[in-house]
Parts: structure tokens; sequence; C-alpha cells
């Protein structure tokens, strides 16, 4: 049960993962460990699930036939893994990626990596709270201006995480931050044709559709990747589930 124990209560009960301290330390940690070993690259989530990789065959499958040049947004993009693991193959290019992340300590983390992997000169890291601002698309930069969004839009434990703060928005409405992720993140992708990409392993996939596509949000669900089940009770679940968006036309 991820939900707080009340049960009227629909937020998740809060935790040190949703406060910009914890993260700022990890990532103080994580820089001095990768200055002493560059191999040290710190924590990739949810690897135990394989689930870069099962991003990356998602993207890369023939129904969706994305370009070399298609253009990526990370956002809480920790030490940048996720972007570095779709330069990989050479399927796409880094110039079109953006990797977001609130915590200095992340932005420098990635860069410094982005300097000793292969073809990531191009990607960019930037230093951005998504809930204490939702700039317009020239933040980015002019081609994400220009071309009017990200085609595709990546988060990986970054919802969870802010699903773990207990503070609320600063407009009166009471609600709690992440209930204005959806709309804050989803005006950066393409009207037409963006993917919005989101896993998570503390909400279900039900939990996580209906909390994406409230009212504001714009967004719809398009598609799921697959995880292997278990069955806990007599129910069937999974660790980690990642959920497709796209903007409603
Ligand atoms: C669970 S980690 C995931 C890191 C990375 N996406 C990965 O998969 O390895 C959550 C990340 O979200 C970032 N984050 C949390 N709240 C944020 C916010 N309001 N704005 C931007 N980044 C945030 C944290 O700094 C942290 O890097």
């Amino acid at each position: 049960m991820s939900s707080s124990d009340s049960p009227e209560e629909k937020h998740l009960t809060p935790s040190a993962l949703g406060t910009k301290a914890h993260w700022d330390s990890l990532y103080t940690l994580e820089l001095t460990n990768h200055s002493s070993n560059p191999s040290d690259i710190g924590t990739v989530w949810f690897s135990d699930s394989d689930c870069e990789s099962r991003i990356y065959q998602y993207l890369t499958s023939d129904s969706l036939s994305l370009p070399s040049t298609t253009t990526f947004l990370d956002v809480g993009t920790g030490n940048g893994h996720l972007l570095f693991s779709l330069l990989e193959d050479g399927d796409f290019e880094g110039d079109g990626m953006v990797g977001i992340d609130y915590s200095e300590g992340s932005v420098e983390l990635a860069r410094n990596i982005a300097e000793q992997t292969p073809n990531a000169e191009g990607v960019k890291f930037l230093r951005l709270d998504v809930i204490k601002s939702s700039p317009d698309l020239g933040f980015f930069g002019p081609r994400i201006a220009e071309e009017g969004g990200f085609d595709v839009i990546l988060d990986k434990g970054t919802f969870d995480a802010i699903s773990l703060s207990d503070e609320v928005v600063d407009d009166g409405s009471g609600r709690r931050i992440y209930e204005v992720y959806p709309e804050n993140v989803a005006r950066w992708l393409k009207p037409e044709g963006g993917i919005m990409l989101i896993t998570s392993c503390n909400w279900t996939e039900e939990e996580l559709v209906e909390k994406m596509t409230v009212e504001g949000s714009g967004l719809e669900m398009m598609g799921r990747i697959k995880y292997p089940e278990f069955t806990f009770g007599g129910k069937k679940g999974s660790t980690v589930c990642t959920v497709a968006f796209r903007r409603k036309t």
C-alpha cells in the first residue's frame, strides 16, 4: 500500500525523499565519489527493473519510429544517466537533449559525467525547480521554442520524489505540490506527437494515469511499458510502472 494510512487520504506519506535537502546531500556525496573514482556515476534509479533498456526499446519501437533528431527533456535528471543511455546505440543525437534538476549538485554531476560520455557534448543540463517555476520554452533554447516543445519528456522517479513532499502550493488552493506537476510539465510537450513517459514505483499504473490526466494537464494515456508481474495476496502487480501520455487534441 503506497498511500498514507487514513482511508480518505489520497496522498503518499511524506518522507525525506520529498525534500531538496535530501537530494543536495546525496549529490554532494555522489560528486565526491565521482571525483575520486570517475567510473562511479552514482545511483541509477530502478536499474533492478531494467528500466532504462525498456524505455529505450519503447522509444525505438517501429510503432513510434522516432527520428534521430528527436528532442528529449529529462525532468529530475539526477546523474543524467537516462539521457546517456539513449545515446549509447546512436539512435538519437545529444543536441536535442536537455536534463533539468533542482539540485545544483545533480547538474554539476551530470555535466561532469557528460564530459566522459561519448557523443554527449551537445546534451544540456540546467537547474530548474519544476514546481516553483514553469518557464516558457525559450528557457530550453531557441530550437525548442521554435519547434513548440519537446518530442519526448521523460521522468524516472521524479514525480515519485515530488509526491513525497508535504509542501502545499502557494496559491491558497491547499493542493500538494505534486498536484501541479502535470500542468507545469505538460506545457513543454509538443502539442502534436509529443510523448511523456513517466516511471514510478510509488504509484500504481491506475493511480499514475489518474494523477497525470487531471484537468489542466491536457494529457491522456497512450501506452505503457510492460514489466514482469508478481502476484501477492491474490493481486497482480509490478514493482515499477512506466506510462506514456500525449496531449489531447
Ligand atoms: C529518484 S531521483 C531520480 C533521478 C533520475 N531521474 C534517475 O532516474 O536516476 C529524483 C530526482 O528528482 C529531482 N527533483 C525532485 N524534486 C524536483 C523539483 N521540484 N524540480 C526538479 N527536480 C526535482 C531530485 O533532485 C532527484 O534528482
